[in-house]
């Protein structure tokens, strides 16, 4: 009964998955790995993976690794082909097999379905060249700009009542346009990551302390930090910069319900490598996690929060996100979101600072 389920599940599974034995070979595929790699389960059961299925990236460490931890293991952004289809981006994610110690599941998330958590961590090259425009005007639109407050505020001086408030609106709007233009000149004027070993847990505990003071004043912040965990490898101020936006977005997102809650969370967690441009991996196991329990991202720009100028609020800049994500991918961490009404997690994973740059 159990095995007949069993079996029914794993055929019915919608993700291309490879079961291998011991010797690491194909012991059992599903229905859509079939299809994924464009062979037959007859074909393949029973053969050396390696000969069936090309990846470009070496996983026999990766295997060895998931068999003696007896835990899981995901590796992003690499190629998956077979001898009769293209190579297609993947991230994939090995598991260890459930009282079975030698056998080991391999699930391949083909890249449609990446594709939303790899925009998060690159900025696309059209809004690469939207915020170079940005950058240009803002440059040339704040000396007039200057001009008007100062013009406005000359006015001023002369006048009193309804034409006091219209002199103050200019100066109060033109603030504002100056603000998002500064936050524009920001994202452009990046400077590459200056990293130092770094206690992820100042950084936030920082973050905090300001949002409870402005944008989160309202909100409870829960904190639930994993003290014994090693320090990080960032640039501090704009480590700071992303926790702020995060906080920030997420406070006025809890905001809008009665008495909202910011919980800060920090862990380890070997799971993750992220692939570098220069192909080698990197492990980034210490977590960050942002949670608020708003409504959740709006569903009409979820997928595209993370590019310049998507905002879902009335006065928003769309800037903050996507200033995130370039100090994330500066820094090769990685970025991910998850939300449903209630709860919203930002999740950034870092790596822990190498030994030598540790000052005693
Ligand atoms: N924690 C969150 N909960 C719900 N929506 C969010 C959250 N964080 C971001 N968003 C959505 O993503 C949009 C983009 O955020 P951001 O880049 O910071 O720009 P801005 O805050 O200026 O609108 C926000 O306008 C909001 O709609
Ligand atoms: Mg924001």
């Amino acid at each position: 009964m159990t095995a007949d389920w069993g079996e029914t599940l794993w055929a019915s599974l919608p993700v291309p998955a490879i079961l291998l034995d011991a010797e690491d070979c194909i012991a059992d595929i599903t229905p859509a790995a079939e299809v994924f790699l464009n062979c037959s389960a007859k074909s393949l059961l029973g053969k050396p993976v390696w000969d069936k299925v090309m990846v470009d990236a070496p996983l026999e460490e990766a295997f060895a690794r998931v068999r003696k931890d007896r835990a899981g293991l995901f590796i992003n952004d690499v190629y998956v082909g077979s001898g009769t289809c293209a190579p297609v981006q993947c991230n994939i994610q090995i598991g260890p097999v459930l009282r079975d110690e030698g056998r080991v599941l391999v699930l391949f998330e083909p890249r449609q379905i990446a594709d939303r958590m790899d925009r998060a961590n690159s900025v696309k090259s059209a809004a690469k060249s939207a915020i170079g425009m940005a950058e240009m005007l803002a440059h040339e639109i704040k000396n007039p700009l200057a001009g008007i407050t100062g013009a406005a505020q000359l006015l001023a001086m002369g006048l009193a009542g309804d034409d006091l408030e219209l002199t103050d609106l200019i100066v109060a709007e033109a603030r504002r346009i100056t603000k998002l233009l500064d936050q524009v000149e920001q994202f452009g004027n990046l400077r590459p990551p200056l990293r130092k070993s770094v206690n992820i847990h100042d950084l936030l505990d920082r973050a905090r302390k300001s949002a409870a003071l402005g944008v989160a004043a309202r909100m409870k912040i829960v904190e639930d930090y994993d003290p014994s965990l090693p320090n990080t490898y960032v640039d501090g101020d704009q480590m700071l910069q992303v926790f702020q936006n995060l906080m920030k977005n997420a406070a006025e997102a809890a905001d809008m319900k009665e008495g909202g809650t910011i919980r800060l969370r920090t862990f380890y967690d070997l799971s993750l490598r992220l692939r570098r441009r220069d192909g080698t991996a990197a492990r980034l196991p210490l977590v960050v996690e942002i949670i608020d329990d708003g409504p959740g991202l709006p569903p009409d720009i979820a997928s595209d929060i993370f590019d310049p100028f998507v905002s879902g609020r009335e006065n928003g800049t769309g800037l903050g996100l996507a200033l995130v994500s370039k100090i994330i991918s500066e820094h090769d961490g990685w970025i991910g979101v998850e939300s449903v009404p209630g709860r919203t997690v930002f999740r950034i994973s870092l790596p822990v600072a190498p030994k030598e740059t540790e000052t005693p």
